[in-house]
């Protein structure tokens, strides 16, 4: 599907075209918090589910089985795609590397993807979830945003601050510039070979992102995914999606970006977002995940707070601003679905 009328919801709204709802997925619907992946994870562990298409595409539609989302989210991880480029990764269970990145000579070391190559099963489970999944529901792949996964290359795991990796990148500015290009570039190359594989829209994850300063973004980071973007934009005509999490203070300065969805973190309201990115996109998101754990009537007063912070919008997709936690009740989950779908109704075909 495309950009003609029979395209997704998700789709057209990631496009700013009329849609008969507002369509929501959720960030990390497919994991811990369903009792299905918990039960299956007692028999497989976590990189393995990741390298085999049939156990993948199992997982990315158990919430497609349980809610009425308009979109799935291949179930992998930003880390998956760097085995390949010579960086071994572990989950215990956030990511681990047993050869953190810490010199110039390990950063030009890292070898550029080849995605057929390199992750020909991230590629046949796309195939597999979209000869199963209903045609209406879309299928949006992703990958780690270069500077999210430069952070967990050069620290070796998780952070509150990346100091290890935010100190790398100036004493050693050249080699971090090479070692973010390569990975801007092996990421938009898997993008777009998800995207022939049959996912209907691409995502990038830049977690860690708001901890950088405007100075800095514009100097290291906004001239890679500049030429990521364009990469991408040239290669495919899939919606594109940009997540730079806790990027309110950057958001200005990524006017420019070529993306079609911008998705929001929970700590700046949508209309705010979208007057610092200038207006005319569609944005994506924002309820807090935390929400999720208040009464029922609270979360729809929740919910009902961000449909109408996305009106005026060009699209709204909604979305939570950040993954949800593993403690969640699903019968929440299944709360919110239903709950946006009826609220978000338009009118439009
Ligand atoms: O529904 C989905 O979104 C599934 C696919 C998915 C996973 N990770 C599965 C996963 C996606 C899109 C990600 C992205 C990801 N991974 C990000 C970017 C988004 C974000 O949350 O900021 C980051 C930073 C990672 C790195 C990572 N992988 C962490 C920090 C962790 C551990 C913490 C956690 O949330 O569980 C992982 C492991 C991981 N990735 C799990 C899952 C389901 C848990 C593994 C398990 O079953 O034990």
């Amino acid at each position: 599907m495309n950009g003609s009328d029979n395209a997704t919801i998700f789709e057209r709204a990631a496009r700013g075209r009329p849609v008969p709802h507002t369509p929501i997925w959720i960030m990390r619907q497919a994991g811990r918090y369903l009792p299905e992946y918990r039960k299956l994870r007692r028999e497989v562990d976590f990189i393995t589910a990741t390298r085999t298409p049939e156990i993948a595409a199992r997982i990315t539609l158990q919430p497609m089985e349980r809610f009425a989302m308009d979109a799935s989210i291949l179930f992998s991880d930003i880390m998956t795609p760097l085995d390949p480029m010579g960086v071994e990764v572990k989950f215990a269970p956030g990511p681990v590397l047993s050869h953190p990145v810490r010199t110039p000579e390990a950063a030009r070391a890292v070898r550029a993807l080849v995605p057929e190559e390199g992750v020909p099963f991230v590629l046949e489970a796309i195939r597999a979830v979209r000869a199963e999944l209903r045609p209406e529901a879309a299928l949006i792949g992703f990958a780690g945003a270069p500077f999210t996964l430069f952070c967990y290359l050069v620290e070796g795991g998780g952070s509150k601050d990346f100091m290890t990796a935010r100190s790398f990148l100036r004493r050693e500015p050249e080699a971090s510039r090479a070692l973010l290009h390569t990975l801007g570039r092996s990421m938009a190359r898997y993008l777009v070979a998800q995207a022939e594989a049959g996912a209907n829209a691409v995502m990038l994850f830049d977690s860690w992102i708001g901890l950088l300063g405007p100075d800095t973004y514009m100097r290291f980071i906004h001239p890679v995914l500049t030429r990521a973007f364009a990469a991408v934009r040239a290669a495919t005509d899939r919606p594109i999606i940009y997540f730079p999490n806790r990027g309110g203070p950057l958001l200005r300065s990524m006017r420019g970006l070529d993306v079609d969805v911008v998705a929001i973190d929970w700590t700046l309201p949508l209309s705010k977002a979208d007057r610092l990115l200038g207006g005319g996109r569609a944005l994506q998101g924002n309820l807090d995940p935390a929400e999720l754990f208040g009464r029922p009537d609270a979360l729809r007063r929740a919910a009902d707070a961000v449909l109408a912070e996305a009106e005026g919008l060009a699209g709204h997709i909604f979305s939570l601003g950040h993954g949800i936690d593993r403690r969640t009740d699903p019968d929440q989950v299944a709360r919110l679905v239903d709950h946006v779908h009826e609220r978000g109704r338009t009118g439009a075909d």
